[in-house]
């Protein structure tokens, strides 16, 4: 497997890799997107009209590719964010995401929907360990969890705040896409024609919702993760109930899932450390602009008071330098490392880390950077 790895180039390998490895079911739902798919396709393509501008002639021998979230030094402005099921990817996929962003010496951020439990993830995970918050419709629960996930060294919350209700997954429908796996045929068919992945989880178990079942209690066997949402999801929270978890949570809060200007400052006003600009990877609402088209009027209302991270269609170092030089703080990634994840676990999320940071080093420095302080503005848009 390691020699395969070394063979892949680019994020765009590793999916290839992926999807090899997975059944069918599986690998659509980390690729898959709502509706027609057109926010997915959307963020991707919105890259292209981004202009890196390239500088000539510099003294690039010193570059340093790090930076400071929430007072704590980083050592590449790139984020592991929040993914659930990754269990389902490879067996104790949250502790090898976990390792792979430690051993890079940047944030982890664990999510509800975490195949692992509470303790297991703070002994694998690094000091910049982040957690992922989906509201639930128990107040009381809630506060319970996130005292447990600030004693367990989690500093930096991000409350998720585009799924109040699922995203409609057309291609996780059509796959009766369950966890626990609940077997038809056909998909036993599909899992024994992927017999490297199918060994791996007869002899894990199949995953379930670890860190929701510690939380709410155990999840009803063969419901859809679209069911578990609805259930356990608060869909009746508002910007009112903010204030409620700004008294309950100790540490920095970020809203993650805000896709305009407005929503930022209202963020900000009250009381969140930060926002995620998101689109959920066009998972959630489709028909969106790309979440590289709104960063912008969003840095302009942070002005530098607050960090701005974003993610959503990031796949490659050069796409991470152009939201760096847009004013982003730091680039959230989630399909990049779980397609480095089901290709080769612990070592192909850190493959996919190193393909990535490379990248950004080798566009930084082309465009005659050597930090990230030099990098901001240099970059044009063309043509909408
Ligand atoms: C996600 N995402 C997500 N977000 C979140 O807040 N909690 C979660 O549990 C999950 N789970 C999840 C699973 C899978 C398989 C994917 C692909 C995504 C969304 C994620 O944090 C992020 O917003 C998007 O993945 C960003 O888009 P890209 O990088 O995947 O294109």
């Amino acid at each position: 497997m390691q020699a395969r790895l070394k063979r892949t180039a680019n994020i765009d390998d590793l999916r290839a890799m992926a999807k090899r490895r997975l059944p069918r079911m599986v690998f659509d739902y980390i690729d898959g997107a709502a509706g027609d798919e057109a926010t997915a396709r959307r963020n991707r393509g919105a890259f292209e009209r981004l202009l890196l501008r390239q500088d000539i002639l510099v003294n690039l021998s010193v570059r340093e590719l790090g930076t400071t979230l929430f007072g704590d030094a980083v050592s590449l402005p790139i984020i592991v964010g929040p993914t659930g099921m990754n269990g389902a990817y490879w067996s104790q996929g949250d502790l090898c995401l976990a390792r792979a962003a430690k051993a890079e010496n940047i944030p982890f951020v664990m999510s509800t929907a975490a195949t692992t439990g509470l303790d297991a993830l703070r002994g694998a995970a690094g000091p910049l360990r982040w957690f992922q918050l989906y509201m639930l419709r128990d107040r009381g629960l809630a506060e319970a969890l996130l005292a447990r996930v600030y004693e367990a060294g989690f500093r930096v919350l991000q409350l998720t705040v585009d799924t109040a209700v699922p995203g409609r997954r057309n291609r996780d429908i059509r796959n009766g896409f369950t966890l626990p796996f609940r077997w038809s045929a056909g998909k036993l068919a599909d899992a024994v024609s992927h017999p490297r992945w199918a060994m791996q989880m007869l002899r894990a178990g199949s995953p379930t919702l670890a860190l929701f079942a510690e939380a709410v209690g155990p999840v009803p066997k063969g419901a859809t993760i679209s069911d578990v949402m609805q259930q356990q999801i608060n869909d009746a929270f508002v910007w009112e109930d903010l204030d409620w978890l700004r008294q309950c949570w100790k540490g920095k809060l970020m809203l993650k899932g805000v896709a305009s200007a407005e929503h930022a400052r209202r963020a900000h006003a009250a009381g969140a450390d930060g926002v995620v600009v998101s689109n959920h990877g066009g998972r959630q609402l489709d028909g969106t602009a790309s979440t590289i088209e709104c960063l912008p009027a969003i840095v302009a209302e942070a002005a530098g008071r607050y960090p701005v991270l974003v993610d959503s269609g990031f796949r490659s170092g050069t796409e991470i330098a152009k939201a760096i030089a847009l004013g982003a703080d730091a680039v959230q990634l989630g399909r990049a490392t779980l397609y480095g994840l089901a290709a080769g676990g612990e070592a192909g999320a850190r493959h996919a880390l190193r393909i990535l940071a490379d990248e950004f080093d080798r566009a930084l420095a082309l465009t005659g950077a050597t930090s990230i302080s030099e990098l901001r503005g240099r970059v044009e848009n063309v043509a909408r």
